[in-house]
């Protein structure tokens, strides 16, 4: 079957609780919000399931992706064991398919190899979990143990399902063929000129949280950080921008890049962004099966943290450091407060910021006037992944929690952090303090960046 699906769906766009306020929710709302979430996911994974036939969904499309079939079956796998099992204290469904579905056991270019359930046995396994999940969120009582205090654990598989979500749009990215998935275009940029980039006045602020109900054990806990001025792009780099760095040799020059940087450059002989190919004196684009004009004004997507490095180098400033990246999208100097997201307290609406696949790719940068910051920052959260210079590193007073191959295991300078979520990332699993890491050569998943400087002697005055 190879129908064309709308990726957006109606149901993300209605006004909801922010889920900071679970608490006010009252037991019975929580169990409403739980289960309402639990489903606007699974059709989710329905449509990036549904949208390609058999063959397309067991195929690997690119030895750094699982088969479609594994990630849908590894959803339903997680969710037994987080949610029958642990939570509910249920028999185990299919025991016997436990370490077929353990991403710690398997990597991804060896899972086509595996006796995977297939795409029937797998569809009938996910739903039959997701019976048990529903009924057991009826009558288990969410408190008296951390892992059900305001329903986390049923908050966690919600995102974990999301972010298989957008790790199988990324597996869409890759395959070949016609286009199967549509949405609507995001909205176009105002027309108003805005600054090159905005200044954020050294001081402390509240990195993190310990509060938000279903942040990850990373995300914890808040803890005060100083940082110095700085200066932060207004938006994030655009395709234009990018362009002339391609142009102008910057893929040919070590003087830009790392040592580590240039070594991959070399390597992997990258010439330009993933998915970008040269037309005569232009430039196309791969989009979801669909070959386009490069558009000019859109963030540059499908980028490493080597070549992010290597432009904000060649354009006379760095990558932001994590702490900046969040301090320019939370920090409120009003207040002083930390926000949840940039423009306040409030879940992300359609007006704040392009998340949830409503849009299968990034709006303008300049777009987005409703979620800008308070220091004048634009599209931090959504549109495109942004790398920091940062390594990914346990906040002071880091526990792991619910278990250390969540987020302790990656620690260390491996892996870089990303921050503010893409158009494939769903509002659920993305909030200020929500950070994703990967390897710095890592460029199928939706990334991109903006640069920041420290000021210069005397130009602040
Ligand atoms: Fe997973």
């Amino acid at each position: 079957m190879t129908t064309r699906s709308q990726a957006g769906t109606e149901s993300q766009d209605a006004p909801r609780p922010g889920r900071g306020d679970l608490a006010e929710l009252g037991v019975e709302g929580l169990r409403s919000r739980v289960a309402e979430e639990l489903v606007r996911t699974r059709e989710r994974s329905e449509v990036l399931t549904g949208s390609v036939d058999d063959d397309d969904l067991t195929r690997q499309h690119s030895p750094l992706m699982s088969p479609l079939v594994w990630d849908l079956a590894h959803i339903g796998s997680q969710e037994e064991l987080w949610l029958v099992r642990d939570v509910g204290g249920a028999e185990a469904i299919r025991p016997d398919i436990d370490d077929l579905y353990d991403a710690f056991q398997h990597p991804r270019r060896d899972r086509p190899q595996l006796p995977l359930l297939g795409p029937a046995e797998a569809r009938s396994y996910v739903g039959e979990v997701r019976t048990k999940v529903l009924d057991l969120l009826d009558r288990t009582p969410l408190e008296g143990r951390r892992l059900v205090e305001q329903a986390f654990a049923f908050g966690m598989i919600v995102q974990h399902e999301q972010q298989h979500d957008e790790t199988m749009l990324a597996t869409h990215q890759l395959r070949k063929g016609p286009p199967v998935l549509t949405a609507d275009d995001p909205p176009a940029a105002g027309a108003e000129a805005l600054p090159a980039e905005v200044l954020v006045p050294g001081g402390p602020f509240t990195m993190g949280t310990s509060t938000e109900p279903w942040a990850l054990d990373n995300e914890r806990p808040a803890h005060p950080v100083h940082v110095p001025d700085f200066l932060i792009d207004t938006t994030p780099v655009t395709n234009a921008a990018y362009r002339r760095f391609v142009e102008g040799g910057g893929y040919d020059q070590p003087r830009w890049w790392s040592e580590e940087g240039w070594a991959y450059r070399q390597h992997a002989e990258l010439t330009a962004p993933r998915f970008w190919r040269r037309d005569g004196d232009g430039w196309l684009r791969r989009r979801f099966g669909h070959v386009e004009p490069l558009p000019p004004d859109e963030p540059v997507l499908h980028v490493s943290f080597h070549e992010a490095e290597a432009y904000a180098r060649w354009a006379g400033k760095r990558l932001p450091t994590e702490q900046e990246w969040e301090k320019a999208a939370r920090h409120d100097p009003r207040t002083g407060r930390s926000l949840r997201y940039p423009w306040g307290d409030g879940d992300p609406g359609p007006e704040h910021a392009n998340l949830g696949q409503r849009h299968l790719r990034p709006a303008a940068a300049g777009a987005y006037p409703l979620g800008a910051a308070p220091c004048g920052a634009r599209q931090l959260i959504g549109d495109v992944w942004e790398w920091t210079s940062s390594d990914f590193l346990p906040y002071p007073g880091f526990g792991a929690f619910p278990y250390r191959e969540y987020s302790e295991v990656f620690f260390g300078p491996g892996h870089k952090v990303l921050r503010g979520g893409s158009f494939g990332t769903d509002a659920a699993a993305c909030r200020g303090t929500f950070r994703n890491w990967d390897l710095p050569i890592r460029r199928q998943i939706f990334s991109g960046f903006r640069c920041a400087r420290t000021p210069r002697p005397g130009e602040l005055g």
